[in-house]
């Protein structure tokens, strides 16, 4: 098959994070600062994605402001030509640092909520003075004009709080909004009991989001990623594997999605070893899951198959223990009834939040789930 170039690529500059959210995506066992790629190295990995054809630069972590040196990499994501958006909590931008970033070149910021009050997004975030901060940080980001996207996880806990998010995107001027249900993958797999929403507020939060999308059209974007436990198809995960975007981690190493490392028979490249290009093109990892050749029944006779080439590579793996599989949210999914009746448990489960712990700190054990 020929393999058209990525056009994004998400940075994720580094784990470190001052924020400790249930819902995290990352790993259970996160980068150290001392393996972080350095400045130079991210620079002749953005020239590469350049050369490779990547447009769009997603800045991310972890925190990204808690690498010292997010200027000069923003300004040397600039200069070879690639267009950045800073995805942040905005713990650790000041009015300054906006300024410098606004000067260095940066495109984008898209900031993140945790709730939309200081009581549920501290409790979230596990840092108090989380949201006053945060709230500081909207007023310089429109102050200073740069398109901004809000960013939104609903789980159980918040997602009665979607309208009020809604509101403060048009108030802080936002032009996009991504209301995301929280995907448990990495971390936030630990806390299915007590993120998993209902099925109800699933549907409630579908409802809200057509609403708004006829209401806010052109005012704002509403990009929405549904509860898919709760679903009947999976989403087209990454466009597909391999075919519009990678990650780079912070140690350097080449997923073709943030999850990828949890698909025990990969081996992944690394961009201190290997040109990206390279891997992007002749890597074993990137070539696992291309296309549908690799997909067995039910994906291979299925007609939507092109449409959402079977789901999600890593989804398959934690519930079906294949990732060669259909993702167990699709109805033609031999594992499909057992998911739903899972979701279902999950949600009518009482459980603590279990935030997540520091590159280097010790895990808890995994707790017992259904
Ligand atoms: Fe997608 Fe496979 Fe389900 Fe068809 S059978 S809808 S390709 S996951
Ligand atoms: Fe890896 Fe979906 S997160 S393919």
């Amino acid at each position: 098959m020929t393999v058209p170039p990525p056009i994004a690529m998400l940075a994720e500059l580094t784990h470190r994070c001052p924020l400790s959210c249930p819902y995290c995506s990352n790993p259970v066992e996160l980068a150290r600062a001392e393996t972080e790629l350095a400045t130079e190295d991210w620079v002749r990995v953005f020239r590469e994605a350049a050369d490779l054809g990547v447009l769009q630069l997603h800045l991310s972590g972890g925190e990204p402001a808690s690498r010292r040196d997010l200027t000069d990499l923003v300004r040397a994501a600039r200069e070879a030509g690639l267009y950045t958006n800073l995805i942040s909590s905005g713990i650790g931008l000041t009015e300054a640092r906006l300024a410098e970033l606004d000067a260095a070149g940066l495109d984008h910021i898209q900031l993140s909520l945790q709730g939309t009050d200081a009581g549920m997004a501290d409790e979230i975030g596990g840092y108090r003075g989380g949201f006053v901060r945060k709230m500081q940080v909207a007023g310089w980001i429109k102050a200073i004009g740069f398109p901004l996207t809000l960013n939104t996880v609903l789980h159980r806990r918040n997602l009665h709080q979607l309208p009020r998010a809604l509101e403060m995107a048009e108030e802080m001027g936002a032009r996009r909004v991504e209301v995301a249900t929280v995907q448990f993958h990495g971390w936030a797999l630990r806390n299915r009991d007590a993120l998993m929403p209902t099925r109800e507020q699933a549907k409630e939060a579908t409802r809200i989001v057509a609403e708004a999308r006829v209401r806010l059209k052109g005012r704002l974007v509403v990009d929405y990623v549904p509860a898919d436990y709760h679903s009947d198809y999976p989403k087209r995960c990454m466009g597909g594997w391999g075919s519009t975007g990678l990650n780079v981690a912070p140690d350097g190493t080449v997923l073709p999605c943030h999850a990828a490392q949890t698909i025990p028979h990969l081996t992944f490249e690394n961009v201190r070893h290997r040109p990206l290009a390279d891997i992007w093109y002749r890597s074993s990892a990137f070539d696992a899951y291309r296309g549908t050749g690799w997909m067995a029944e039910p994906c291979r006779s299925c007609d939507r198959r092109e449409k959402d080439f079977g789901g999600c590579r890593c989804q398959a793996m934690a519930l079906a223990g294949d990732a060669g599989a259909a993702d167990p949210v699709c109805v033609k999914s031999p594992h499909h009834a057992a998911l739903q009746a899972r979701a279902a448990a999950h949600a009518a489960a009482t459980a603590p939040l279990i935030h997540r712990t520091a590159p280097g700190r010790p895990v808890p054990a995994e707790p017992v789930v259904g």
